[in-house]
């Protein structure tokens, strides 16, 4: 079998165009949705993200604000920044681009930010609302694997998923999301301690590698027709490149693709979707705020 390849690139595009219609209807109601974006100090890559988001605001039609500081800009200076855009009616969704300079303390900040606010959903009352199943906003990149897995035309119910890694920003939330009621999926979070690895990898119905190690899922761990979403981007050494490097996931791709029922590609799967979560999220601040 060789795998189904679920664009990430198609179905971001698909929301970011259901989106952009929408805006239209909330701007003709007199709302008009907007994110800040606070950019702490000169990180290419986190520049690049930047860059992206405000290309996604423009296209969809939501008013983007940006903030940019200086490498050396204290604690409190980024919580006066924080706190404006707290109080600023107009502004829905606030952003604070990670990682932030090493002196200032990334919590923090994060909890500063106005929970009604916080698009990223990082904020923990945010996080705390989506392990209870009251949901207010979903954090962007497990929203964006689930779109993947639901828009794939694959469902969770009753699917044993395996998700590879535990972070507070991928792996512990798709845990809480895949098994509330409306998901009904058997999830196991694995992780660096976990015993029969491969055995469990090759028992599930769908896989989502989030564990930071490229190419870690081997074809030999991936059953015949399982679901394989691969959360990482890595760049590795590719000696006779014009770059001299590339980009790969969590997952051997070329291999699992052979075992798979669908398969994401990196890049091009989940990272574009992110992007067009946190822009659903800043249409549901808004679209809040009318209640
Ligand atoms: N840096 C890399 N990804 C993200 C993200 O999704 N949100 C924020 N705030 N910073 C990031």
């Amino acid at each position: 079998m060789s795998a189904k390849v679920i664009s990430g690139n198609e179905v971001s595009q698909q929301l970011k165009d259901e989106m952009k219609e929408e805006v239209v209807q909330l701007k003709a109601q007199g709302l008009e949705p907007s994110l800040a974006v606070i950019l702490v100090g000169d990180d290419p890559a986190s520049k690049v993200y930047v860059l992206n988001k405000k290309k996604a605001c423009e296209y969809i039609g939501i008013r983007s604000l940006e903030t940019k500081l200086p490498a050396d800009t204290t604690t409190e200076q980024l919580l006066e920044v924080i706190d404006g855009y707290n109080k600023d009616k107009s502004v829905h969704g606030i952003l604070c681009q990670l990682p932030l300079p090493k002196h200032i303390p990334e919590t923090k900040i994060l909890r500063s930010i106005l929970p009604e606010k916080d698009v990223d959903c990082f904020h923990p009352f945010n996080v705390g609302l989506i392990s209870i199943g009251e949901v207010r906003f979903l954090p962007c990149t497990p929203a964006g694997v689930i779109e993947l897995i639901k828009r794939g035309g694959f469902q969770t119910a009753g699917q044993d998923v395996i998700i590879l890694g535990r972070s507070n920003i991928v792996g512990r939330p798709l845990s809480n999301m895949l098994d509330q009621r409306d998901m009904n999926a058997t999830v196991t979070m694995c992780h660096t301690k976990t015993k029969n690895l491969k055995q469990r990898c090759l028992e599930a119905d769908i896989i989502i590698a989030a564990i930071g190690v490229p190419e870690f899922l081997k074809g030999d761990m991936v059953k015949e027709g399982a679901v394989v979403i691969d959360v990482g981007i890595n760049r590795v050494d590719a000696p006779g490149t014009e770059k001299g490097w590339k980009l790969v996931g969590d997952v051997e791709y070329d291999a699992v693709k052979e075992k798979a029922a669908a398969i994401t590609p990196v890049p091009g799967g989940v990272g574009p979707m992110t992007i067009a979560m946190l822009m659903k999220n800043t249409l549901t601040a808004a679209k809040e705020t009318m209640k």
